[in-house]
Parts: C-alpha cells; sequence; structure tokens
C-alpha cells in the first residue's frame, strides 16, 4: 500500500525534549500511522547542517530528522519564516522585516530537508508537506527529481494579493508553491486569497473547482479544516476535572467564576487587548470586580525574535496594571502563567471555566476554541467569546463572536457570557458542537489525503472515523468576487502605516 510521508519543520519524535509541534501535532495524530514517515528538523543547531537524516522507529512509524547549522536556522526559521512570513500571513505588514540573507537561507534550508529526504523516498509514495516553514520544499523535490503526488498545508491565514504583494520574491516563493499537486487552506477565504494571488502575480487564470494549470502541472487548492479529537478530548476533560491539580483550581475560585485563555505567547493571538477587556468590564460593569477571576495561559514562543520579547514585557505591564489598580486583599483578577500546562489539566481548566476567551487578531483556525467546546459539560456548559478573525469563526457562529481589535467589544461579550442563561449556553454548545464533529481531527486527514490520491486508491492513514465515517469532499470553491479585491485594498490602505491597531 502506498505510504504517507508527512514534512514538517517540528516533528513530535517520542522521546525528544525538543519543543513540541502545537496544533499542528494535534492535528495530524491521527493520519501518521503504522508505515508513515514523518520527517522534519530535530529541533537541534550544531555547526552544519545534515545533509543525510537521522532515521528512528517508534511504533512502527519512522523518524527522520535533520540538525540545522546555527547560521541557517537564523536565516531560516528566526529571519524569514518568523520575521518575514509569519507577519506576513498574519496580516501584519508593520511587522514585516525582510532581509535578503534570510530569503536565501530559508532557501537553502527548504533544499536541505529536500536533499536529506529524496534518498527515503519510494516512488508510490504520497508526500504531505506542512505549513509556511516549507513552501518551497516541494520545489526543491521536483528539482531534485521527484515525481511523486505532493501535497501542502497551510496551517495559518492566507492574505489577499495587495498584501502579499509586499513581500519581495512573492512571485518567485509562491511559483515554487505551485510545484505541489494540491494545497489546502482552513477557510475559503484563505483559499480564494491564494487564488487571487496565481492569478494576479502569477497570471494564471484558474477555475471554479480551485484548479489552475502552472507550468504544464494541474495544480488543485482546496479548503480542508483542521479539527480535534471531539471524544477523546472531552473524556480527557470530564475524567481529569476530578484529578486533584484541576481540584486545586476549583477550591481556590471560592464559588466566583472562571474565564480562561490559553495561547503561544504571539503577537497575532490579541493578548493585550484581551487583557484590557478586563479593564473595561471592571469599570463599566464594577459587578464583576471581587467576583471574576480571568486565567492566562500563554506560552513563550519564539523568543528570539525582539517583537516576542517586548509583546512579553507588554503583557506582563497590563497584567501588573490591571492587577494592581483592581485586586484586594483576598481576590486577584488575572491569574498569569507564562508555561505550557499538560493536555489533561488544559482540558479540565476549560471545563472549570464559564467563559472561553478566544480573541486572535488573526488565526488560520485556532483549535483551542474547539477544545473549549470539547471540554464543557453539556449540562452546564460555558460560554465561547471568539474573534471574527480566527478561522475557526467560519464555522462556529453561535460563540459569541467579537472583533478582537474593540477591547469593549470583548468586555460586552464577557458581560453578555456571564449573565447568559442556562437554556441559552446549552443551546449554543449544542449547535457548537455538532460544528467541531463534523470537522473532526481524522475528517481533515481524510478530505486530504482523498484529494491528493488522484486516481482514487485506497488512502493511508485513518480508516474508520467515530464521529461521522467517510471522506468529505473538499470544498468547492468560488470564484474571487469583485468585493474581494475592495476588501484586500482597504486592509492595505489601513496597514500602509505600520500594521493594525493593537
Ligand atoms: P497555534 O498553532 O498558532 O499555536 P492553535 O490554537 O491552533 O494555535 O493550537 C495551539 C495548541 O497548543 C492547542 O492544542 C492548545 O491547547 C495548545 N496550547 C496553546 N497554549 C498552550 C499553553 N499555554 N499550554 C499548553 N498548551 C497550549
Ligand atoms: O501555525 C502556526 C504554527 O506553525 C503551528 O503549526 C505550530 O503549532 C506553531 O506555529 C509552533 O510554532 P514554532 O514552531 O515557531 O514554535
Amino acid at each position: 500500500m502506498t505510504r504517507l510521508v508527512v514534512v514538517s519543520n517540528r516533528v513530535p519524535v517520542p522521546g525528544d525534549r525538543s519543543p513540541a509541534a502545537g496544533g499542528l501535532a494535534i492535528g495530524l495524530a491521527d493520519a501518521v500511522t503504522a508505515g508513515s514517515l514523518w520527517f522534519g528538523w530535530s529541533g537541534r543547531r550544531g555547526h552544519t547542517t545534515s545533509t543525510e537524516a537521522s532515521v528512528t522507529k517508534h511504533r512502527d512509524i519512522t523518524y527522520a530528522t535533520i540538525d540545522l547549522a546555527e547560521a541557517d536556522y537564523r536565516h531560516f526559521y528566526v529571519g524569514f519564516s518568523n520575521g518575514v512570513l509569519w507577519p506576513l500571513l498574519s496580516y501584519r505588514l508593520g511587522q514585516v522585516n525582510f532581509r535578503r540573507a534570510d530569503y536565501a537561507g530559508y532557501r537553502v534550508v527548504n533544499e536541505a530537508f529536500a536533499t536529506a529526504l529524496r534518498p527515503l523516498l519510494r516512488s508510490d509514495d504520497l508526500i504531505w508537506i506542512h505549513d509556511y516553514q516549507l513552501l518551497a520544499v516541494g520545489h526543491a523535490l521536483r528539482t531534485l527529481g521527484a515525481e511523486q503526488r505532493i501535497g501542502f498545508f497551510l496551517h495559518t491565514p492566507f492574505p489577499p494579493p495587495a498584501i502579499f504583494c509586499a513581500l519581495p520574491r512573492a512571485a518567485e516563493l509562491l511559483e515554487a508553491l505551485c510545484a505541489c499537486d494540491l494545497v489546502g487552506f482552513h477557510t475559503a477565504d484563505y483559499r480564494d486569497a491564494f487564488l487571487q494571488c496565481v492569478s494576479v502575480l502569477l497570471d494564471t487564470p484558474t477555475d471554479a473547482d480551485g484548479s489552475f494549470t502552472f507550468r504544464g502541472r494541474r495544480v488543485r487548492a482546496i479548503v480542508d479544516p483542521i479539527g480535534i479529537d471531539v471524544g477523546g478530548f472531552a473524556a480527557t476533560a470530564a475524567r481529569s476535572v476530578g484529578n486533584a491539580t484541576a481540584q486545586r483550581l476549583a477550591n481556590s475560585l471560592g464559588g466566583r467564576p472562571l474565564a480562561v485563555s490559553a495561547d503561544r505567547l504571539d503577537y497575532a493571538k490579541g493578548l493585550p487587548n484581551r487583557v484590557e477587556a478586563l479593564d473595561h468590564l471592571f469599570a463599566s460593569h464594577p459587578e464583576h470586580r471581587n467576583h471574576l477571576i480571568f486565567l492566562q495561559i500563554a506560552a513563550p514562543s519564539r523568543e528570539e525574535l525582539a517583537v516576542y520579547r517586548a509583546l512579553r514585557r507588554e503583557l506582563d505591564r497590563t497584567v501588573g496594571d490591571i492587577n494592581g489598580r483592581y485586586s484586594e486583599a483576598d481576590w486577584t483578577p488575572v491569574r498569569y502563567l507564562t508555561r505550557t500546562v499538560g493536555r489533561s489539566t488544559l482540558a479540565a481548566y476549560y471545563r472549570l471555566a464559564r467563559l472561553g476567551v478566544v480573541t486572535p487578531l488573526r488565526d488560520g483556525m485556532n483549535l483551542v476554541a474547539k477544545e473549549y467546546i470539547a471540554a464543557q459539560n453539556s449540562a452546564d456548559p460555558g460560554v465561547l467569546i471568539l474573534s471574527r478573525f480566527a478561522g475557526a469563526a467560519e464555522d462556529l457562529t453561535d460563540a459569541l463572536i467579537v472583533n478582537p481589535f474593540d477591547s469593549e467589544e470583548i468586555a460586552e461579550a464577557m458581560h453578555h457570557g456571564l449573565a447568559m442563561p442556562l437554556d441559552e449556553r446549552q443551546a449554543r454548545h449544542k449547535s457548537l458542537l455538532a460544528r467541531i464533529r463534523a470537522s473532526f481531527a481524522r475528517q481533515f486527514c481524510l478530505t486530504f489525503l482523498a484529494a491528493l490520491r488522484s486516481d482514487g486508491a485506497e488512502v493511508p492513514g485513518p480508516k474508520t472515523a467515530p464521529e461521522t465515517g467517510t471522506p468529505r469532499r473538499a470544498l468547492e470553491a468560488r470564484p474571487p468576487r469583485r468585493s474581494d479585491h475592495v476588501a484586500a485594498n482597504r486592509a492595505v490602505l489601513a496597514m500602509a502605516s505600520g500594521g493594525l491597531p493593537h
């Protein structure tokens, strides 16, 4: 049977202490079944970038990784992936810091991935590359003669042409991506923006089904929203809420309501605005003072970049300010943890929280929103407050949808959520649960692999799915509308002087 080869920057090699792959690892856990190969960076930095992968096997899954030279890592990961692509794809032009040497280093590392992977490939492998760090790996593999079907999935947003074309080398990078046979996105907006870029920057017409021909290759762009293992996460939450750690939190609340947020400490996640919302809430609705407890769990991320260190300082200051002004001797409004917590503890904390506050300024999907819903007790569920700029908002319309740039709107949603009667909470939760069950983790993998496998033969990976069962057809494309271009131009005008308001 055909083998699945997953390629991602981070690889969750069992027993390894390098940072976890985050949302990506959660989404792929079901796809990488026995017999698969998972290829990527080892998390180690040394004197040279490996030309050969080091290979280990665990439970019949092969993990192959390469080390990166310190200089390559700095250009590839710090400089171009996170100093240019991440802010660009997150619609934050003001934070883009382009240097030609970083772009060159990015291409060199993408080529190094391909060089080390190529000898491990079999002719009938299905290759699935992930995320913005590896946009040019498909092209590098083709240059080395790989003819296998290659798919690429972008876990981030994709901006419209007016933003994307601000990237020097935008067309070159887009061309490299078009060496893949299939390109997947979380939402129709992001897929359509990509198709607009193909048509504008590569002067290539696209069809209504999301396909186009570039340099003799038929490429297809699909929508395939990532999901979570709903049943598994719900069971974890129900079980671990009785644990000593969760009970310590529950007892410390003293009957007061809890609001929870968990994010990487990233400027795209909208953390300062969220904390400022508490200021508005306590000022305009004093009944929540000495009452609501807000738990922010913020995992430090990408701290090599000054902008991330500055964000942490800003958040430290904002939290300190709120706590200083509103605390009582026996009540502190914000509990602020700058670390990761274990998955079962996180699930239990979600379940204990009356509000889940998920307000990124822009996000590809956002799995925290789905995890919060899955963790709730259906008999007495909490309320999800969700940014309209998270990919998840396309589906989760029964959350309290907010504009994350408007802290006062977030505050009003908190007030509304805290006062919401039980029957409304139950009705909203029922509908949200149905939505996350319809696009659960296995479905994401099944749909992508079925689309990648053009001949319809058996697809490796998950076979059956407890939540529904069969692969959903990848969502059809809609042709770009004129309003998309108008919206894109407006967005660029808004950002021309240094990024969206924070
Ligand atoms: P991203 O991939 O941009 O980090 P997602 O919301 O899609 O954002 O995925 C983040 C994943 O990492 C989720 O599964 C979430 O539970 C987990 N996570 C986020 N913050 C923390 C934290 N502070 N501690 C533990 N897990 C976290
Ligand atoms: O989509 C953003 C993303 O690449 C996720 O796939 C991943 O979970 C997260 O960022 C981790 O980022 P990093 O590899 O920079 O720590």
